[in-house]
């Protein structure tokens, strides 16, 4: 029995929200399990670039975590954040993983399900105490499954980069397609004043979404919809990548160090015309679809090039879920129906990104559509804690991320489970990386 005994121990629990983590976790265990199904035990055990893991790592650490938080974590004092060993991150770099002895894919999933196994088990009788804030409300629960839902969308960055046969994606549901013109650069005014950043939320929030406090913003446009193929490949033809003014000191130096000119994973046919790989699917490139795969760097420059700049985060979150009308912040752009892949593309096994206007309803108050889902959106704020932070459960998962080192990202991708890609949810890389499922949307000062 894990517990932390006491008398009221019930007081407050919400059994609703105790099924509703554990769905969560069994849900995330069949995305793991459809995604890796194609996979031979090479592919696995390849590590393909040395920004990612081999798949078999992902695998490991998925079981080692839910072992550390569900199994040894959920009773008593905390005594690792990370399990030591093999699948600990701070003690294996991501670029030394290829070289750990590490099992076969079989070997992995018989873990998967000998850890899982005994998990439902221990939350069978586990009295999640209303006292303690990691088991109030199967906090902990909900945290585990947004880790492995967070670990597949590594694996699908991986996937994307796989060497020899590209990756089978097996999509489980198509795209709808955009319902209306592509309203390039087209902007919507955000009156900004004092609005409401971040959550209290303390069920399946993370530590750095919190705390819920009030902000004063400047007036300013954004645009409507995410930078489409398009529009960015204009900003590839003109010679924006030439240009030294669209550039930052750093964002040149990283252009002239790696002699990128386009967007990752966009390839130029003999005629001119650009193709776009995604996993095994080599495209025409679509333009009405938001640009991916590019780094920071190059959707400052982008923004640059047509008189406008990056939002800050604030500015990004006040547009997707700021209500003038009703002087209040919204959980989702579109209210508070609940997330899932009908609303916007998100959850993965669409295994792409979708034209903008796809998602009719994907829509905020203010007018800015597609800001949950399809891609992540570069803004250009550096990663920090919102005033009166606290580490919780433990500091490794935000807090030693913290600097200007790390850009934030909102928004989610294809690839973010519905149940993390929410419109408080905050998301880092460095500037260079081009490896997530990144876009953008520009603002400008109104
Ligand atoms: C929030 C996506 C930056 O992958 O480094 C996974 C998520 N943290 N395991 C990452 C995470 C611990 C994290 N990101
Ligand atoms: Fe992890």
């Amino acid at each position: 029995m894990t517990t932390i005994a006491a008398p009221m121990a019930t007081q407050g629990i919400s059994p609703s929200r105790v099924a509703d983590a554990e769905a969560s976790l069994a849900r995330a265990r069949a995305h793991t399990l459809a995604i890796i199904a194609p996979l031979t035990d090479e592919d696995v055990a390849t590590q393909h670039d040395p920004l990612m893991s081999p798949i078999l790592w992902d695998l490991g650490h998925i079981a080692a975590f839910e072992e550390l938080w569900l199994h040894q974590n959920m009773s008593g004092p905390i005594r690792f954040a990370e399990m030591p060993g093999t699948y600990n991150p701070f003690e294996h770099p991501r670029a030394t993983r290829g070289a750990l002895p590490l099992p076969t894919l079989d070997g992995q999933r018989a873990e998967l399900a000998r850890v899982r196994t005994a998990t439902l088990g221990i939350l069978d009788d586990a009295v999640f105490d209303a006292r303690s804030p990691l088991l109030r409300d199967a906090y902990v629960v909900n945290m585990v499954a947004q880790h492995e839902w967070q670990h597949q969308e590594t694996m699908l960055q991986t996937l994307q980069l796989k060497q020899g046969t590209p990756y089978a994606a097996r999509p489980a549901w198509s795209l709808p397609r955009g319902s209306g013109p592509a309203t390039d650069g087209a902007m919507v005014l955000c009156e900004g004043g004092r609005v409401r950043i971040g959550t209290d939320d303390r069920t399946a929030s993370y530590d750095n979404e919190r705390p819920a406090h009030e902000m004063s913003l400047a007036p300013f446009s954004i645009d409507v919809t995410p930078v489409t193929n398009a529009a960015y490949r204009r900003f590839v033809d003109d010679g924006g990548y030439d240009e030294r003014s669209h550039w930052s000191e750093a964002g040149w130096q990283w252009r002239c160090d790696t002699g990128i000119r386009a967007p990752k994973h966009w390839e130029r046919n003999a005629d001119g015309a650009w193709s776009v790989r995604r996993m095994d699917c080599v495209e025409a490139l679509d333009p009405l679809r938001p640009v991916c795969h590019v780094c920071y760097h190059e959707a400052e420059a982008f923004a640059r090039s047509v008189g406008k700049r990056l939002p800050t985060e604030a500015e990004w979150e006040a547009a997707a879920t700021w209500n003038p009308e009703r002087g209040a912040a919204q959980r989702f752009p579109w209210g508070n129906e609940p997330l899932s892949h009908a609303l916007a593309n998100v959850d993965q096994l669409s295994f792409g990104t979708a034209q903008v206007h796809a998602y009719a309803r994907n829509v905020s108050p203010i007018g800015c559509y597609g800001m949950i889902g399809d891609v992540w959106e570069w803004t250009s704020s550096d990663f920090a804690g919102y005033p009166g932070f606290a580490a919780f459960p433990y500091p490794e998962y935000s807090e030693v991320f913290f600097g200007p080192d790390y850009k934030v990202l909102r928004g989610g991708s294809w690839a973010t489970s519905a149940d993390v890609a929410r419109a408080t949810f905050r998301n880092w890389d460095y500037a260079i990386r081009r490896q997530i499922f990144a876009g953008f949307r520009c603002a400008r000062d109104a």
